[in-house]
């Protein structure tokens, strides 16, 4: 077991997980859990003792994907939660991927002014990034997380046993992420990320490590994301628009592919705008472009991934803002990036990956 910061435990084993869960269960006065389908039905089945630990009427077992992710749901689940008599005193346990943790994070945050939550991320994705830090969001209308509060969890429990039901493609996008902060930290971080997403379940769970421990400094030293806190939106202002278009598209892509994608786009602008290496720039490129598969991206040119870039909220004025890197482990914070500039980098993205 390996303790990070106050609030973020890394358990070897499901046992451990139940001992913590009954540790803060036995601390509330009514305890509910929020899943989804796939997991209720892949992963519970398995783990009987976690399932066990929560009256029937106590587990809300939500829909898999962004559309959960609503007013109307949050409302659904208050609605549910109030009725099972919760007050300022009880426990909201998410068990999931970044969807169950954004949006029972964010129904904590709102009930009552405020109930505890508690984190149980399920895949690499959540274990890394989303359940960490105390982000919550849903979406309105067609804008990802356009409603959302800090709110942090209670502990978020990582147990990387998880990943053995995630399939190939979602451990992949979770990757993006800890590429990302391979490439913000640096140093030995980087080395191991160079050598790609582990096969073996002590490595994977080293690597989680790292990029949570990382990721937990960055929050701490700034958790409201008032300043050094954006950094963690490297490759997120070009991937957002990626993965927004793609929902058109017969694949839509994961948030990691996009992420990936925003990163090739982020290591372009870096070498023009922030005089990045350009060997280091080109040998992270090879590896985006060798270690992650991008679905087609149908109909879609560079003009309609700038103008969806335009529309993103960390935008000031009219002017684009990236975080970009000056060097590994060395961010540039709020980079105004020229139209133009933008224009072709996301071309030459857009023609490595798919000759587009
Ligand atoms: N996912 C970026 C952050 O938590 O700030």
């Amino acid at each position: 077991m390996v303790s990070i910061g106050e609030n973020l435990l890394i358990v070897n084993d499901a046992a451990a997980l139940v001992w913590r869960l009954r540790h803060y269960m036995a601390e509330h006065s009514e305890v509910a859990l929020i899943t989804d389908e796939n997991l209720n039905r892949q992963v519970l089945t398995h783990l009987p003792t976690i399932a066990g630990l929560f009256p029937l009427d106590g587990v809300f077992v939500v829909k898999p994907g962004e559309v959960s992710k609503s007013i109307t749901q949050t409302e659904q689940l208050c609605l549910s939660l109030m009725k099972r008599g919760f007050d300022r005193h009880s426990l909201i346990v998410n068990l999931g991927g970044g969807v169950v943790t954004d949006l029972g994070g964010f129904v904590a945050s709102v009930l009552k002014r405020g109930v505890a939550h508690l984190n149980i991320p399920t895949t690499l994705m959540a274990m890394v990034d989303a359940s960490v830090g105390g982000k919550t969001a849903v979406n309105l209308g067609h804008a990802k997380n356009q409603v959302g509060t800090f709110h942090e969890p209670v502990e978020v429990v990582i147990w990387p046993g998880f990943l053995k039901w995630l399939p190939e493609r979602e451990l992949l996008s979770g990757f993006a992420e800890c590429v990302k902060h391979g490439l913000l930290q640096g140093g030995n971080h980087i080395k191991m990320i160079s050598k790609g997403l582990p096969d073996d379940q002590n490595r994977l769970a080293s690597l989680i490590e790292w990029s949570v421990r990382f990721k937990a400094s960055v929050v701490c030293a700034d958790p409201f994301e008032k300043d050094s806190r954006k950094m963690l939106n490297l490759g997120h202002t070009a991937g957002h628009a990626f993965e927004a278009l793609s929902m058109s598209c017969t694949t839509p892509w994961l948030h990691g592919e996009a992420i990936a994608a925003g990163l090739l786009v982020a290591l372009q602008l870096s070498v023009r705008l922030a005089h990045l290496d350009s060997s280091f720039a080109s040998y992270w490129e090879k590896f985006l472009l060798t270690n992650f598969n991008f679905p087609p991206f149908e109909g879609i040119d560079a003009d309609q991934v700038v103008r969806m870039v335009s529309f993103d909220k960390k935008n000031v004025g009219r002017s684009a803002r990236f975080v970009l890197l000056k060097g590994p482990g060395v961010p540039v914070l709020d980079q105004a990036v020229p139209d133009d500039d933008l224009f072709n980098a996301v071309r030459n993205v857009m023609r490595l990956i798919h000759g587009l």
